[in-house]
């Protein structure tokens, strides 16, 4: 499978969503004030690689009027619909570019690189990391969103089916055509979305979207925390740290450190501990390494999505505390934070 094959998809179904004046998705804005301490971001340069539509990327530029946004995507329909996006909401410090990780060479370095559900689609994860580090400044960061293979097991399982079922040769219509036969419709409830990505029920342009990424992307590789060591091994960072897991019970932002109050304005921490009742239990959890707390969220929780965070130099002082809280054991950098 190429990147063409996966290209191909989206130029039909671009997501999240084909309408430029859809609602934007604040996921990533709401988040960063969680995880970064500047709460400006003057001056900075942020990429979104694999930017689709826009709907995250838009957000960001809105959120933050100072910094400056670059988006990239392999579809050329996507970055259509983005700039007519940026037009409608008058966001203007945006930047959208058509082009193919790895190939495109930005010939620039980010302060941020965020890259959301896009790398587990790639022929070679690994190679599109690799990209994502070149582009990153001495001191940048990288923060990915990736599939969370023990939550997306089932789901895994209805795509191999529908692809099983769907006639040899068939085009994407045909694909969509089985997904309806077996009674299937992505709920995005399991990504922790009770109500379409932005509170707004997805119309019925935008389910098909949300099922023909679900069911008939032909590259996908979800993966676990446990993964994130060897993806990154080798690669110009010396740090890598948890950031959230997306569930069904909702979206949480990882906290094995303990460094923030259980609930900050709606927002929810989750604690490897928390999640058992019983003192013995809870205490066995207490005495686990960063890797295997994650390994007991995942296990628990079974997220369907995750987030990772990873930097070099001073880029980890540009986080808040919790994210130190969450180092994975990783190359020569700073280990696991202490409890
Ligand atoms: C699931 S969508 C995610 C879009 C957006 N990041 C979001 O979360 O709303 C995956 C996106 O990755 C893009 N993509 C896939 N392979 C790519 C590549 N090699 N280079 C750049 N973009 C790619 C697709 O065109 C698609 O827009």
């Amino acid at each position: 499978m190429t990147t063409s094959d996966v290209t191909s998809l989206y130029e039909e179904f671009p997501f999240p969503s084909p309408a430029e004046d859809a609602p934007l998705m604040d996921m990533i804005a709401d988040q960063l004030p969680f995880v970064l301490r500047d709460s400006e971001l003057e001056g900075w340069e942020v990429l979104d690689a694999g930017c689709g539509t826009g709907s995250i990327l838009l957000a960001l530029a809105r959120r933050y009027p100072r910094a400056r946004f670059t988006g990239v995507d392999a579809c050329r329909r996507s970055i259509e619909v983005a700039r007519r996006s940026a037009e409608w909401y008058g966001i203007t410090n945006v930047e959208l570019v058509h082009g193919s990780m790895p190939e495109l060479d930005l010939r620039r370095r980010f302060d941020l690189v965020v890259c959301c559900g896009v790398l587990h689609h790639l022929p070679s994860p690994r190679a599109g990391l690799q990209w994502l580090t070149e582009h990153m400044a001495d001191d940048g960061l990288i923060h990915l969103w990736l599939y969370g293979a023990v939550g997306e097991h089932s789901r895994m399982l209805d795509r191999e089916l529908v692809q099983l079922l769907t006639p040899p040769g068939g085009s994407h219509k045909d694909g969509l055509a089985t997904i309806r036969d077996l009674g299937l419709q992505l709920s995005l409830a399991d990504y922790g979305f009770p109500a379409g990505w932005t509170g707004t029920p997805l119309s019925a342009a935008e389910q098909d979207v949300a099922d023909a990424d679900a069911y008939l992307n032909p590259v996908v590789e979800p993966m676990r925390f446990a993964d994130m060591p060897e993806l990154f091994a080798g690669l110009p960072v010396t740090w890598l740290a948890a950031d959230r897991v997306y569930h069904p019970g909702g979206i949480g932002l990882v906290d094995l450190a303990g460094r923030q109050a259980e609930t900050d304005g709606g927002t929810v921490f989750v604690r490897p501990e928390d999640l058992f009742d019983r003192p013995g239990l809870q205490d066995r959890v207490r005495e686990l390494g960063n890797l295997d707390r994650l390994r007991a969220i995942e296990l628990r929780l079974r997220p369907t999505g995750f987030e990772v965070i990873a930097g070099r130099g001073a880029g980890l002082d540009r986080c808040v505390p919790r994210i130190a809280g969450n180092l994975l054991p990783f190359g020569d950098g700073p280990g696991p934070g202490v409890r």
